[in-house]
């Protein structure tokens, strides 16, 4: 059985100050987190202070991103030494922003799983088709590149710890979500992928989960499909009620 995971992905939004508060109050939305992986994604400059505000409960924290060099001249980037010694225990990878705004690539995808791998941090890699490339009925293409161009050397061992986030990127903030059929038939597909490529047994251990415009109105219905394993959950993740409401709603 794989144990649903639940993502909280803040982008560029809680300062120190309002990540402090999030923590105090979703330690009492939710006292626990049960059988359920809660992860919070804050900003970089939260990370340390949330990790010691969480420190003794169980919710899980992650960063929203690494870079694929442990140390040296690169200005601005941040290492997967650096997010493991604060406590993070994920790290989203690909988000479609990095993509689109960030000229991530596959290969650079591939680099930062890598970074990931070697410092012992669980990497939620993300990918997903964009508007014109489903209407173009190219999105099954699209993520299959994704897939096999990001994962490129990465062993059975290894993936079956991964967590693989669809978020048709037409989904995201969007307030348009794939709707349950739409989402499930691309993560069986993915399943399928993973299952020809490494096998059952390991294919069966990888988490699957959806992402883009996931609220408490519309969670449980995606995460009861058979292959949606929890949800990458960004604008609704800000507000702690809501939050918790789609971590209950995953149980
Ligand atoms: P959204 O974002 O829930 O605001 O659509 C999801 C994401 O980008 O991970």
């Amino acid at each position: 059985m794989r144990k649903p995971l639940i993502a909280g992905n803040w982008k560029m939004n809680n300062n120190v100050s309002d990540s402090l508060k999030f923590a105090a109050t979703l330690s009492v939305e939710l006292k626990a987190a049960g059988q359920i992986d809660v992860v919070m994604a804050p900003p970089f400059t939260a990370l340390y202070s949330m990790g010691v505000a969480l420190s003794d409960t169980e919710f899980k924290l992650a960063g929203q991103n690494l870079f694929w060099e442990d140390s040296g001249a690169f200005t601005g980037e941040v290492s997967g030494e650096f997010l493991a010694e604060i406590g993070c225990t994920y790290v989203i990878v690909g988000h479609s922003e990095r993509r689109q705004y960030f000229g991530e690539t596959n290969e650079t995808v591939n680099k930062r799983l890598m970074a990931a791998i070697r410092h012992g941090l669980i990497p939620i890699m993300c990918v997903g088709e964009n508007l014109a490339q489903r209407e173009n009925g190219d999105t099954w293409q699209i993520i299959e590149e994704q897939l096999t161009d990001g994962l490129r050397g990465i062993d059975l061992r290894t993936v079956a710890h991964f967590v693989i986030a669809y978020e048709p990127v037409w989904a995201i903030g969007t307030g348009k979500t794939a709707s349950p059929d739409e989402a499930s038939g691309v993560h069986d597909s993915i399943r399928n992928y993973l299952k020809e490529r490494y096998g059952d047994e390991t294919a069966g251990k990888i988490r699957l989960i959806y992402g883009g415009s996931v609220t408490p109105a519309n969670s449980r219905e995606l995460i009861t499909r058979e292959n949606i394993d929890g949800a990458l959950v960004g604008g609704a993740s800000l507000d702690p009620k809501k939050f918790a409401d789609i971590v209950r709603s995953a149980h």
